[in-house]
């Protein structure tokens, strides 16, 4: 088994990730090319400009599955969702109209608002917990609010959150800033998974072999395995722990004056 990709843009059509199919396959392929043997497919749903309802999206999977097999892309996926969070998310649960990182509605792909943490996150999270989902946040990283104050994803992870981090975030693709901020979450053992999150834009390829590796490199072999381990806990719906610490002060020489 290669790696397993949590979050990815690849359905045709359905949101920002791919216009058509031919680019969708291409970025199979790529998924491929990097490692990857398994993927959720996670277009975005009710984030304000997309709604992609669950049985549009397992529909969409299933076709999309098909024409991977008939051209011969060797990538195994499943349908799932990346979920805004939002005052919308708990009706559409109650609709049925949720998918999740695994078969069984254990993990939810929970994204905010790319500019602030809500005022409302910890309520709509504790009624998805009361429920007995797990919520996975994801790329806290790229949120400016937790940029800024990285601290605040330690009050999540307190409340039973998990997170999944974006390889090329880690990778520095979207600046030194949001590369500083992941490698601390790693550092403290605050990210559960890498993913893609690849869409076919620019700057958002398939890095998460890359990523892989850079963990492998700066972290350990341990880590590298327990990140890959933890992507098929989730996967599977089974049972992830967390072992975290609060993050490390930035030291800096100028603070001491
Ligand atoms: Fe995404």
């Amino acid at each position: 088994m290669g790696l397993i990709d949590l979050h990815c843009h690849l359905l045709p059509g359905l949101d920002d990730g791919s216009p058509d199919l031919e680019t969708s396959l291409q970025l199979a392929r790529d998924a491929v090319n990097d490692g990857v043997s398994h993927a959720v497919v996670t277009p975005h749903h009710l984030n304000g400009r997309y709604v992609n309802h669950r049985a549009d999206v397992i529909k969409a999977t299933e076709d999309f599955q098909a024409t991977l097999e008939a051209v011969g892309i060797p990538l195994t996926i499943f349908a799932g969702q990346e979920v805004r969070l939002s005052d919308r998310v708990i009706p559409a649960l109650d609709a049925n109209d949720i998918l999740f990182a695994d078969a069984d509605g254990r993990y939810m792909l929970l994204e905010f608002p790319s500019s602030e943490v809500p005022h409302y996150a910890k309520n709509v999270i504790f009624s998805l917990q009361q429920r007995g989902i797990t919520p996975i946040i994801v790329h806290p990283e790229r949120n400016k609010e937790i940029l800024h104050k990285p601290e605040l994803l330690g009050d999540f992870l307190q409340s039973g959150c998990l997170t999944q981090l974006t390889a090329s975030s880690y990778l520095g693709t979207f600046g030194k800033e949001i590369e500083d901020v992941t490698t601390r979450f790693i550092a403290a053992g605050q990210g559960t998974i890498l993913a893609s999150d690849a869409h076919a834009l620019s700057h958002r390829e398939y890095e998460l072999g890359a990523g892989m590796a850079k963990l492998e490199k700066q972290f350990g072999p341990e880590v590298a395995s327990q990140y890959q381990a933890n992507a098929k806990a989730l996967i599977n719906g089974d049972l992830v722990q967390m072992h975290w610490q609060p993050l490390r002060k930035k030291r800096k020489f100028l603070g001491l004056f």
